[in-house]
């Protein structure tokens, strides 16, 4: 399919005679599809049950007639003020117990369902509204969901709705007593109504119940948002989307993209970097204003597969951001360069955000594609030539990646539970795997852990997966390299040790101890590079490929199955994938620091992250250079 590039766009911040003149230069650019309402609740309904849609069918009236598709966004992230008259309780609450206040957005608990109701019956009046209104071509339904740490609410309407949760999920109290081990320290419950949410314990809640309180609460933003999708889906045809946000792990985007036709996230690549990316001075400091060159591209993969093969960047950052620590300015070219990673892994639509600096407000100092008194920004000039780009290359197709990556929430929510060393974080763990793939200039395929069919691919990387029944045989029968580890399927589904530990019929290397290891602790490994964070003593029959310097496994190997018993710094990674890449005749590239690679169909794309000229296989990348190539023929 050919790309397509939007925007997002504001009708209720700006005076009603600018939007024809906004519509035509959107056009102008190259733009194809706007981005309108999702946080106009209070302009559409001013009051309860008084609704001005008038305003909206102007814009999109304007907005239509210059040519752009739009995308309708439900209000549902902002509910308004007398919202909360009407439900005084349905703010969420901290683990504090502190109300998340009016005053910003995301206020609301996912487990009031009068609140959910309300949302519901908007996307209704919305659904009656324009659901057949073919301009109207997808609707985004609420905003970053989980965003500034909403998933968890500790309110009463969360309580009652946990109780009911654990009684469907444990069908009896006793088997819940006995699945969590609550005959420790004596905290056996007689009744599912005993149970509060595990905030305000004295010391470390039962990890069992923590664990079941995140499935709670992801299953909450699902049931959420599926209330909304019944709404649309009975009035309208148009395909649903929702705009998750970077790093944000708190509900299971594959069970909510389920009900989905199209994924899409927020990219804002140099804000990540610093707001919420481990890494050294020195790497923050070489790409301030490129950002991470494998963030993006993770999530690009990500919601690929959420989308199930369909998705978009909703919202691409378009100059500096208002929210990060320091917020610096991309380099000349970044704002190309984003938008073709993003293209080379198959987005269908890269829309910018937004289309013009708010002048007010929180995000006054958030740059947009025009400033507030409508001088074009860098990033304008970058999304024409984008758009003038796409015309060169025509239609971008995707194929099946040589490696895949099992990503799963629920592991990340076990380790956040239990962690057992301050930094063992399952994302952290899984980006330096997918790193390491990007190093080596490979294509990598990021799937559920429910996936049970691996045709195709010629190595599986599965690190930390706390607990996957029926993926250990799936993985065995692929009959192709697989690594698993350190921690795989270590935990029951209720995060306690299984009988048989790792949990696998596949691993015959048994676990006598863990370790977690401080940061500045490191342990050499024979041939290059170190274990940190983490280091696991393994004893029994498989082969030891790869041993610290002392002599302990660090990588064993059973046929095609490789277990890794520690966590690898950088070079460790490296190696491995090289290693068992060579096994599988896979091959790799070495590539100059900051140059990335992603092979779209019969389309080759190379991407500099540098801030520094860099060359490779004959051509010179200037920094944010972007290079294509198709059947031999460079294309940009
Ligand atoms: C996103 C959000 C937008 C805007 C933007 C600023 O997280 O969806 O509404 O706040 O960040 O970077």
């Amino acid at each position: 399919m050919t790309p397509a590039l939007g925007v997002c766009y504001y009708p209720e911040h700006w005076p009603e005679e600018i939007w024809a003149r906004d519509a035509a230069r959107m056009v102008d650019t190259g733009l194809a599809w706007v981005r309108i309402g999702e946080f106009a609740w209070s302009r559409l309904e001013p009051e309860p049950d008084r609704f001005d849609f008038g305003w909206l069918d102007r814009a999109i009236d304007v907005l239509a007639d210059a040519g752009l598709r739009i995308v309708l966004g439900t209000p549902s992230a902002t509910p308004p003020r007398w919202m909360l008259k009407r439900f005084p309780d349905m703010l969420a609450l901290d683990a504090d117990g502190h109300p998340r206040r009016f005053g910003a957005r995301r206020h609301y608990c996912f487990s009031h369902t009068g609140y959910r109701d309300a949302a519901a019956r908007m996307a209704e009046q919305l659904g009656e509204r324009y659901g057949r209104d073919s301009r109207i071509a997808a609707w985004q339904i609420d905003n970053e969901y989980g965003c500034h740490d909403t998933v968890l609410s500790y309110s009463d309407a969360a309580r009652r709705a946990f109780r009911r949760w654990l009684k469907a999920r444990y069908g009896t109290i006793d088997a819940l007593n006995t699945a969590w081990g609550t005959v420790f320290w004596s905290m056996d419950y007689g009744s599912f109504d005993d149970i509060d949410l595990p905030n305000q314990t004295v010391t470390q809640p039962n990890p069992s119940h923590d664990l079941a309180f995140r499935r709670f609460s992801s299953d909450q933003v699902v049931a959420f948002n599926r209330a909304q999708v019944d709404a649309l889906r009975a009035r309208s045809d148009a395909e649903l989307i929702h705009n998750y946000m970077g790093r944000v792990l708190e509900f299971d985007h594959f069970d909510l993209g389920a009900d989905l036709d199209i994924a899409s996230w927020d990219s804002y690549p140099i804000g990540f970097l610093s707001d919420r990316l481990e890494g050294d001075a020195a790497h923050k400091s070489a790409y301030l204003q490129q950002g991470d060159p494998d963030m993006q591209a993770f999530h690009h993969d990500l919601y690929r597969a959420v989308g199930r093969g369909r998705w978009w960047v909703m919202e691409q950052q378009p100059g500096p951001v208002n929210w990060a620590p320091y917020n610096p300015a991309p380099l000349p070219g970044m704002v190309r360069l984003w938008s073709w990673e993003a293209i080379a892994h198959g987005a269908e639509t890269v829309s910018y955000f937004r289309w013009r600096q708010a002048p007010f407000a929180q995000e006054q100092m958030h740059a947009g594609l025009l400033t507030p008194d409508d001088r074009p920004t860098p990033a304008m000039a970058e999304a024409r030539q984008v758009a003038d780009d796409i015309a060169r290359i025509g239609p971008v197709t995707q194929g099946q990646s040589p490696v895949a990556l099992i990503f799963d929430y629920p592991s990340d929510w076990a380790w956040k539970v239990l962690p057992q060393g301050a930094d063992f974080d399952y994302f952290r763990l899984s980006f330096a795997a997918y790193r390491a793939c990007r190093r080596a200039g490979l294509n990598i395929d990021i799937l559920p852990a429910s996936t049970r069919d691996f045709t195709g691919y010629r190595l599986i990387l599965a690190p930390g997966l706390a607990h996957a029944p029926g993926l250990d045989d799936a993985l065995a029968r692929s009959a192709t390299s697989v690594l698993i580890g350190p921690r795989s399927l270590s935990v029951t589904a209720d995060l306690t040790i299984p009988a048989r530990r790792p949990d696998s019929a596949h691993v015959t290397a048994r676990i006598d101890q863990v370790e977690s290891l401080p940061p500045d602790h490191a342990r050499s490994v024979k041939g290059g590079g170190s274990v940190r964070h983490w280091m696991e003593t393994l004893s029994g029959a498989d082969e030891v490929q790869i041993a610290t310097d002392t002599g302990a496994p660090v990588l064993t190997r059973d046929g095609a199955l490789h277990y890794l018993a520690g966590w690898p710094d950088d070079t460790l990674w490296d190696r491995l994938i090289r290693m068992l890449c060579a096994k599988q005749d896979l091959p790799v590239q070495t590539l100059p620091d900051g140059l990335r690679l992603r092979q779209a169909g019969d389309l080759q794309v190379a991407l500099n992250y540098a801030s520094t000229e860099t060359h490779w296989n004959g051509i010179t990348l200037p920094p944010a250079g972007v290079a294509a190539w198709r059947d031999g023929k460079q294309l940009l």
